[in-house]
């Protein structure tokens, strides 16, 4: 269990699930910083509320202005800003609820000062899974996620050995349009794939779920904490969202972690682990519920699955490309300016053509990042956006 906690991107969905486990838990939890992006009111409310030692926005203007309200608070910007954060003396965990891969140089700090990574920015495994969990085992720095299906099982492991581990399945709620099989994707509108049927989450995530890259993602990020070979990583469609995921075992025997589908409950474990603690979050009512649903993934109108699997046999800088093209794809998509099935064709297209690099350390990782933004932007530019 982690006491003296930082949160970074504070101010976003996980962000806000984490001040309520805070709120519910008085007493057991101190905050010592946060750190935001652009929403400063909201971090207004927060410092006001929780009193943290100190804060970190992204611009320097934000801060001068943050600085001048609150005079005895240490104010940080930029990357910078969040090293100094994720460094603050005393602490024990940090949340790591960045969107994107902003957030990933404070991830290695985090893990290089020997402190719990409480991990929902999935990015940083895609990207950089195999540095960042060197470099946790190095300094002893424990990874526990937050993300609901990795929570999950992660969960379900607790006390056996990987070599019984037979496979994962991970779950996915299917987005919107699981259940519109004849539904023509390509003409699917920003606001229809922001509407998801479950979860109430930050628009990035929203649209990689309706696409499945949320769950492409989630297998890379599964195979990196759990140190399991592409095959050992399945998905099946759970359109309730209360099976998070499932564990099988060499014997055939499979366990599954349960809840409402609730990110408070992760967020609490990844902090309480190996403790458990009572929490804002509602019981399940299975009577209620009546049925819980499985089905296959359809590979054909959902291609971003397969592409997962082939990233992590190429391994490399495969992750960052991935990650970085399917970001800037949803970019796009977002601003209106291509269409939802361009998302995955994008990627594809830029991982088609990428000759891929080994990775020595973190500055490889961000120079992958910067080389395949722009790759995709012309790729989109010249080729898609005709
Ligand atoms: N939402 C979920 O239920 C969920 C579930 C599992 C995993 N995740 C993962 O968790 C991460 C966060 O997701 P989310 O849905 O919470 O995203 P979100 O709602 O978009 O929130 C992102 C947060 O990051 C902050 N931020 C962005 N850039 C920043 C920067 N350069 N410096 C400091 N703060 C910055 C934002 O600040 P401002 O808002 O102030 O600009 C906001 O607080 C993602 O990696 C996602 O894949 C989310």
């Amino acid at each position: 269990m982690v006491s003296n906690i930082v949160v970074l991107g504070s101010t976003g969905s996980v962000g806000r699930s984490t001040m309520d486990v805070l709120r519910a838990n008085r007493g057991r939890f101190r905050l010592l910083g946060l750190a935001a992006g652009g929403n400063i009111q909201l971090l207004e409310k927060q410092v006001a509320e929780f009193a943290p030692l100190a804060v970190s926005v992204k611009s320097q203007r934000a801060a001068r202005e943050l600085q001048e309200k609150f005079p005895r608070l240490r104010v940080f910007h930029g990357n910078d800003g969040l090293d100094e954060i994720v460094s603050l003396p005393g602490c024990d965990g940090v949340v790591a609820a960045i969107n994107g891969t902003d957030g990933l140089q404070a991830a290695f700090r985090t893990v290089r000062l020997g402190r719990r990574l409480c991990l929902a920015n999935k990015e940083t495994l895609v990207a950089a899974g195999e540095l960042i969990q060197r470099e946790a085992a190095v300094a002893g720095a424990e990874i526990v996620p937050i993300d609901s299906e990795q929570s999950a099982i992660f969960q379900c492991l607790a006390g056996s050995s990987r070599e019984q581990v037979r496979r994962v399945i991970l779950t996915a709620s299917g987005g919107p349009f699981f259940r519109d099989a004849e539904r023509d994707l390509a003409a699917i509108t920003v606001a229809e794939a922001l509407a998801h049927p479950t979860w109430s989450m930050g628009r990035k995530i929203t649209i990689d779920s309706a696409t499945l890259m949320n769950k492409a993602l989630e297998v890379i990020e599964a195979s990196s904490l759990f140190h399991l070979a592409p095959e050992q990583v399945d998905v099946v469609i759970h359109p309730q969202s209360v099976v998070h995921s499932l564990v099988e075992f060499s014997d055939a025997s499979v366990l599954a972690q349960m809840s409402v589908p609730d990110m408070r409950l992760p967020i609490l474990y990844a902090l309480s682990h190996p403790q458990r603690l009572a929490g804002p979050c509602p019981s399940l009512d299975l009577a209620a519920l009546q049925k819980l649903e499985f089905y296959p993934v359809d590979a054909r109108r959902f291609p971003a699955l397969q592409l997962a699997y082939d990233v992590l046999r190429q391994g490399r800088n495969a992750g960052a490309v991935f990650n970085t093209a399917n970001e800037v794809a949803v970019e796009y998509f977002l601003a209106g300016r291509i269409g939802f099935t361009a998302i995955p064709a994008v990627v594809a297209r830029v991982l088609d053509r990428e000759g891929f690099q080994p990775l020595g350390g973190l500055d490889d990782v961000l120079q992958t990042i910067a080389l395949t933004r722009k790759k995709t932007i012309a790729t989109i530019e010249k080729e898609v956006m005709k």
